[in-house]
């Protein structure tokens, strides 16, 4: 008995002093006790409701399983325009009400999915991977406060060692797509059950953030690669390795995309609607057609939750069923809804790639973080070719 209140005044004590050195350490270093600079909106609409808010409150961690980090780049997705518009308000609040508290359920509302920076602090629960002063890149659900921020805070298993060959900037411009893309392809897609080495996909919108990391993963994974895009990002595709570029202006095209086919997978990462799968999908071998942009959160947002998930489910049968070809249950080709879905699985695969080079950013353009508003409507205007990143360092 004795040995054990010992030990455990040992422990505590040790437990202390590392909390001690920790808190010592940062003091002074940052304001992570505090305030911090972040954009924040307080209601939804256009560029203009966002604003730069010179005393938010640094998020605490509340999970022993978050870290806190001092973010030093961060880009802007599509989701980013899209939530400032009050996209899929209905249904992230459902989500915000069972992790987080009161006041971060919805406004003022931090945007920013994807981040590099430094871990400032870390819960108990946090093993010595990751180290306070550690280097890394992240993604943030939209559940989450995000990280347009100096600083934010991030669950563990959406966090790891930033890769050494890439910058800050670079690396800030990967993991919302890359995730959304790896997901889409290995969950939604079911290439971790099957091996993409030889299957014939096409990939709508190669010149965007989803598309230009589906093509090198898929290219890394040993599929053969069609992808569409705008004329001008012909060359910037090419060069992603994709076998066959079409552009879709071409009034050829869809002879061409025909042609090319037919594909165990179509990923339509092109924010369009698309007429051609039914076509152009392989009839057997459970082809599948996997788009992007679903109903989903629309549907909730018009409708309601009872009704919307109802609209949902009546939405995607009704697309499978107008599939003419065998039904997907006996082999016949499927349509899919793909998400970002992070999971420390999709991160660490992710690292590899872009360590060895197979997986690599393309950033389109750097803003400072007193230019987001700049940044946002580049974003907004659409037409990317690789990704628009804010640099939080440079004010
Ligand atoms: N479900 C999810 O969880 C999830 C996650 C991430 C993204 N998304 C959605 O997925 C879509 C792609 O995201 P992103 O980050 O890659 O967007 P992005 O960077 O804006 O890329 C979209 C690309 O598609 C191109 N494009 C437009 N129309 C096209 C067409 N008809 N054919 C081929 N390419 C076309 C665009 O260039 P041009 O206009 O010049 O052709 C642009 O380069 C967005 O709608 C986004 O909202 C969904």
């Amino acid at each position: 008995m004795i040995n054990f209140t010992r030990n455990y005044l040992l422990v505590s004590q040790s437990k202390y002093c590392e909390s001690l050195a920790r808190f010592i350490s940062n003091y002074g270093k940052n304001d992570i006790q505090g305030r911090m600079r972040a954009w924040q909106i307080h209601a939804y609409g256009g560029i203009d409701c966002l604003s730069l808010n010179d005393s938010a409150r640094v998020p605490p961690i509340k999970h022993p399983d978050d870290v806190l980090v001092e973010i030093s780049a961060s880009s802007v997705n599509p989701i980013d325009v899209a939530m400032m518009g009050g996209y899929g308000a209905r249904l992230l609040s459902v989500g915000r009400r069972t992790t987080l508290s009161p006041d971060q359920i919805e406004f003022p509302l931090t945007l920013g999915r994807d981040f590099c920076g430094e871990i400032v602090e870390k819960g108990h629960g946090v093993t010595e991977n990751l180290k306070v002063g550690d280097k890394v890149w992240g993604v943030l659900s939209p559940f989450h406060p995000g990280c347009h921020a100096q600083y934010a805070v991030a669950p563990v298993s959406n966090v790891s060692l930033k890769p050494s060959n890439l910058t800050d900037i670079e690396a800030a411009a990967v993991l919302y797509a890359a995730v959304t893309a790896w997901s889409s392809l290995k969950i939604t897609g079911e290439l971790c059950l099957q091996s993409a080495n030889g299957k014939r996909v096409l990939v709508m919108g190669g010149s965007g953030g989803v598309g230009s990391c589906a093509i090198q993963m898929l290219k890394a994974w040993g599929a053969q690669v069609v992808a569409t895009c705008n004329t001008d990002a012909v060359t910037f595709v090419d060069t992603l390795g994709a076998d066959c570029v079409i552009d879709y202006t071409d009034p050829d095209a869809e002879r061409r995309i025909m042609e090319e086919g037919k594909y165990d997978i179509i990923l339509n990462a092109a924010g369009v609607s698309n007429t051609l799968y039914e076509e152009t999908l392989k009839s057997k071998g459970c082809a599948k057609y996997i788009t992007v942009t679903s109903p989903l959160l629309r549907n909730v947002d018009r409708h309601g939750l009872a009704l919307g998930m109802i609209k949902n489910v009546i939405d995607f049968v009704s697309s499978n069923l107008s599939l003419r070809s065998t039904p997907f249950f006996l082999g016949g080709p499927s349509v899919r809804w793909g998400y970002f879905i992070p999971s420390a699985k999709a991160i660490e695969e992710i690292s590899e790639l872009s360590s060895s080079g197979k997986l690599m950013p393309s950033v389109e353009r750097t803003y400072k973080f007193s230019e987001l508003q700049a940044a946002y409507q580049k974003v907004l205007d659409g037409h990317s070719r690789g990704k628009t990143v804010i640099d939080m360092k440079s004010m």
